[in-house]
């Protein structure tokens, strides 16, 4: 086992299987019968979802459903989202069809700049390295020209380059802090591949001052503060009026509170921005771009005062209620998994082939109807009685139950609180009677 482990890497995806099935399960063949069954028959599929990372031995799915009736500024959308919870797509098509009749949602850019660093310690005198760096600049930018040709032909490229003195932060710290448009792409290899070349022209040019300079590490900022979409639905108050709405002055009203609550209490704000990002993160997943980096920038922007708040807010007039979302999303919507993964194509393609700002605006509003429902849920019927019925069927699927045990089931549950235990103990009954 040691040997094998210790040249993992190095084994064919079979062998790797095999050292994996016989060293940790009981029944190996189960083991290895679960991982191929999950394998695509189509061997080129398989080949080009083996090469997305190491070490591959499956394939793990995930549902991509679609949720339709999104009217983003007045184009409507039939929206792809990768989730394995249950309700999310169901709560997200709910909430687009109210806000379709009454608007729909209207969203803006507020920027699309993104961040790269180079961060380096400096033993000298602060207003030397400010001098060199000013007769660095053209360099930065003659040395990178091989890197950003294709991108300046698209209209991006480098925006700034700045010297930032950070030893208030840290002794002898200091940043070249530079901004980039990478037009439609997320852009992290062309901005990590401009970091890495001015590195480069500092460590080179670095004998000119008379102080010591240390590069330490250059890499993209994924806090992308200057990358930020606005998504909002307005109506009257009193269009407010629904099934479970009676009274919309004070839904409004309640539902500002549960807003306002989220602003004002972190344990609430860090559920309520989840709820968001259960929509962020599933149309990210769709479009092949990167969650993680999508989550830690806007739990990021969320504490961009201090305290972690809810990244949407309401607003209340006599007669209006408005509500609205503002974060940072760096989305790509060319390179990357983008031209390579089929269903990321065929999501891109579902959603008009998208610009990565009508990304931005699509995402963005799909976060905003999945908070919208939660939070109607939440201060009218309560989150459970719309996730009993999905519930339900994930606990019937599990007990493998026929047509006849499913509806005798619904029947004795209907309007009842469902526990994983009081459906065994009801289907276990059913099958001995
Ligand atoms: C569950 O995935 C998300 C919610 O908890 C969000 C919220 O509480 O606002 C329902």
């Amino acid at each position: 086992m040691t040997d094998s482990a210790a040249s993992f890497s190095k084994l064919s995806k079979l062998e790797k299987i095999d050292f994996i099935a016989s060293s940790f399960f009981k029944e190996p063949t189960l083991a290895k019968n679960v991982l191929q069954k999950y394998w695509n028959a189509d061997e080129k599929l398989q080949q080009l979802h083996d090469d997305f990372i190491e070490n591959t031995i499956s394939n793990f799915y995930l549902p991509l459903g679609v949720a339709p009736h999104f009217s983003i500024n007045g184009n409507e959308y039939f929206v792809p989202m990768v989730i394995e919870e249950s309700s999310v797509v169901a709560a997200a098509a709910k909430a687009a069809k109210f806000w379709k009749t009454r608007g729909g949602f209207s969203t803006r850019i507020i920027g699309q700049e993104k961040i790269g660093q180079v961060h380096f310690a400096y033993n000298g005198a602060s207003n030397e390295l400010h001098d060199w760096f000013a007769n660095c600049q053209s360099l930065f930018r003659e040395e990178t020209a091989f890197i950003t040709k294709n991108m300046k032909k698209r209209g991006g490229g480098i925006l700034a380059i700045e010297l930032r003195n950070a030893t208030d932060k840290l002794p002898n710290y200091y940043q070249l802090h530079a901004t980039f448009d990478t037009k439609d792409s997320m852009g992290a290899n062309f901005i990590n591949s401009c970091l890495e070349q001015f590195a480069a022209v500092m460590r080179r040019e670095a004998d000119k001052l008379n102080g010591q300079l240390d590069v330490i590490m250059s890499i993209l900022s994924n806090y992308v503060t200057n990358c930020v979409v606005e998504a909002k639905v307005s109506c009257s108050i009193a269009d407010l009026k629904d099934k479970g709405i009676d009274d919309p002055e004070l839904f409004a009203k309640r539902f500002k509170m549960a807003v306002d609550i989220a602003r004002a209490e972190p344990y609430r704000a860090v559920t309520h921005n989840k709820g968001i990002m259960n929509g962020i993160d599933a149309v990210v997943l769709a479009t092949g771009n990167d969650f993680r980096a999508i989550e830690a920038a806007a739990h990021a922007y969320a504490s961009r005062d201090g305290q972690y708040r809810s990244l949407s807010f309401c607003e209340l007039t006599d007669t209006r209620f408005t509500f609205g979302l503002q974060m940072p999303l760096a989305l790509g919507t060319v390179g990357g998994l983008t031209s390579l993964h089929p269903l990321v194509k065929f999501s891109l393609e579902l959603l008009k082939n998208p610009s990565a700002a009508q990304l931005m605006e699509i995402v963005a509003a799909t976060g905003l109807a999945q908070n919208f429902a939660a939070l109607r849920s939440l201060t009218t019927t309560g989150i459970q009685a719309g996730h009993m019925k999905m519930h339900l069927n994930n606990i019937l699927n599990q007990l493998e139950a026929n047509s006849e045990e499913r509806k005798a089931v619904q029947a004795e549950f209907n309007g009842k609180a469902v526990s994983h235990a009081g459906v065994h103990e009801f289907i276990d009954k059913l099958r001995q009677s």
